[in-house]
């Protein structure tokens, strides 16, 4: 099952697809995740993504879609697989549909996260605080939400146009939350 996670930063995307994945056996390829290794890895895509991710902005296409179709390309994916964080704009959902039909995987389902700005804020807010992420700060979290309404909300309607968009309530605990994303994967998935 080929699933893609949407949602606002802190909709609970990473956390999500990692208990979904326990439970259905499937990688979780996460875009956020693998740009955070590189830099600290400090390989050279690192060192070109650090400051968009500093700034709370996107990170150019092109690097990132070098990012998505070497991950795509591995042998574990072949049973399905999570995406968190990919595709983030329009540009960036066709250049997936192009890898994915080469590799025979297309998207069967996207879930959006919805969670209130409010909550939001509170999290990131609380993780700034617990784990120091850099860009929990609260101007870039300001700065990650303008791009995400500008740039990646758009994203929703591009699989809702292609009846895969179901949109799930982040509200509530971790474990209710999972509950309902698992109960709104499509017949056959579970
Ligand atoms: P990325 O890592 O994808 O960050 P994000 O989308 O901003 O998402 P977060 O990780 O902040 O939140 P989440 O929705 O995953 O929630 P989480 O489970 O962590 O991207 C970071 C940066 O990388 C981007 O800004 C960009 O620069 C770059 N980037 C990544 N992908 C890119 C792409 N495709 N193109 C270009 N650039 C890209 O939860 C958040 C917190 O809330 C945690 O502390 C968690 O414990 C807590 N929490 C979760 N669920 C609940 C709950 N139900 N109740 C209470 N707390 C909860």
């Amino acid at each position: 099952m080929a699933i893609v996670l949407l949602g606002p930063p802190g909709s609970g995307k990473g956390t999500q697809a990692a208990l979904l994945c326990e439970r259905l056996g499937v990688p979780h390829i996460s875009t956020g995740e693998l740009l955070r290794q590189a830099v600290r890895e400090g390989s050279e895509l690192g060192r070109r993504a650090q400051r968009f991710m500093d700034a709370g902005e996107l990170v150019p296409d092109e690097l990132v879609l070098d990012l998505i179709e070497q991950r795509l390309g591995l042998d574990d994916v072949r049973h399905g697989y999570i995406l968190d964080g990919y595709p983030r704009n329009l540009a960036q959902a066709e250049a997936l549909d192009q890898v994915l039909a080469r590799v025979g995987l297309p998207v069967r389902c996207a879930l959006a996260i919805e969670v209130d700005e409010n909550e939001i804020i509170g999290r990131l807010a609380r993780r700034a605080t617990e784990e120091g992420r850099s860009d929990d700060s609260t101007a870039v979290v300001r700065n990650r939400l303008k791009v995400y309404s500008e740039q990646t909300a758009p994203v929703s309607d591009y699989y809702r146009q292609r009846k895969l968009l179901h949109t799930v309530d982040g509200m509530g605990s971790v474990e209710a939350v999972n509950e309902r994303l698992y109960r709104a994967l499509p017949d056959g998935s579970t």
